[in-house]
């Protein structure tokens, strides 16, 4: 049988850990062609890539864009500003005219949690979830396990602590299924506000201080707060937080020399994050990010049929 039969990344909820494996290992292959003097390869010659993101983004833009140019796929990017949603015309007729325009592949992001799963059972295109409100954003949560991955041999058994608001963070979820399925230990640690004991459902254990999980961590995630998405005040102050919750240059001294510090971005320094500690020796946020280009690759490859492992 083969390991990936999907038509779509929804989520990695619904992912076998053998799916994770086997994206991880097509991503470990793809990398290395991003190391190349040449990058690409024809993997996805003839095939057509429409991002279609109706909040903003950085990084996961640039990467599916890159990704799919390095596959010698043609892409367009439509962002929300410049199409015509703003004329009224709804997300499931706007994805019907670009799967008329023959778009084997949509990446979609979109602030409505399941607005990726709505496409995917309607449409024939192959669909991409990249980030659906507070839901999940799964090729972050993939290119985070492959990131820690490369500095560990396995996940099984590693202590992941994943700080700051959890309640609205799609990147959050995505970590939990992929970390808990691959045998992680798996600390959220926040106000209880946004970190609620409902979560520990999930496999999980919640912490409502930072200070009690920095000697045990071996992986420490940042979160930014998801301002965008709460309609309230979830901690008195950004000062507080940051107290509490902002991993500092002094509670950065206080991890194990060999913690892996984490951040999806984008950063707030000074908030959830020091600047010191953002740019300094353990932090591989940047690897992150480049990370990101081979695992969109991967998922694109198989997504769009790939089967074996790309030469
Ligand atoms: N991590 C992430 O999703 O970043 P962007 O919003 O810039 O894509």
């Amino acid at each position: 049988m083969n390991a990936w039969t999907r038509k779509d990344l929804l989520g990695l909820d619904e992912l076998s850990p053998a799916e994770i494996r086997h994206i991880l290992e097509t991503a470990r292959a793809f990398k290395g062609v991003g190391e190349r003097s040449l990058k690409k390869v024809p993997a996805l010659r003839g095939k057509t890539l429409i991002n279609f993101f109706v909040e903003p983004s950085t990084r996961t833009l640039t990467s599916f864009e890159l990704a799919a140019l390095r596959l010698s796929a043609d892409v367009v990017n439509l962002s929300v500003g410049a199409s015509s949603l703003q004329k009224g015309e709804t997300l499931k007729d706007t994805a019907l005219n670009l799967q008329a325009l023959r778009a084997d592949i949509i990446v979609l992001r979109h602030s409505s949690a399941g607005a990726a799963r709505f496409l995917a059972d309607r449409l024939e295109s192959s669909i991409i979830n990249a980030g659906d409100g507070a839901h999940e954003h799964p090729t972050q949560g993939l290119l985070d396990v492959f990131t820690i991955l490369e500095k560990r041999e396995k996940i099984e058994g590693l202590h992941v602590a994943i700080v700051g608001d959890i309640l609205f963070s799609r990147v959050a979820r995505s970590n939990i299924y992929a970390l808990v399925k691959l045998g992680a230990k798996v600390t959220l640690v926040g106000p209880t506000t946004l970190v609620p004991k409902v979560f520990e459902k999930l496999g999980v254990r919640v912490a409502h201080k930072l200070d009690d999980v920095l000697e045990t961590a071996d992986v420490i995630n940042l979160l930014r707060i998801q301002h965008e998405r709460q309609r309230k005040e979830y901690f008195p102050g950004l000062g507080e937080y940051v107290s509490l919750f902002g991993l500092t240059k002094a509670r950065a001294a206080r991890l194990k020399p060999d913690c892996l510090i984490m951040h999806p971005g984008p950063i707030n320094r000074g908030v959830e994050i020091d600047s010191d500690v953002a740019d300094g020796l353990h932090s591989v946020i940047l690897e992150q990010v480049t990370n990101g280009l081979a695992v969109r690759m991967a998922v694109l490859y198989l997504c769009a049929g790939g089967a074996g492992l790309p030469s």
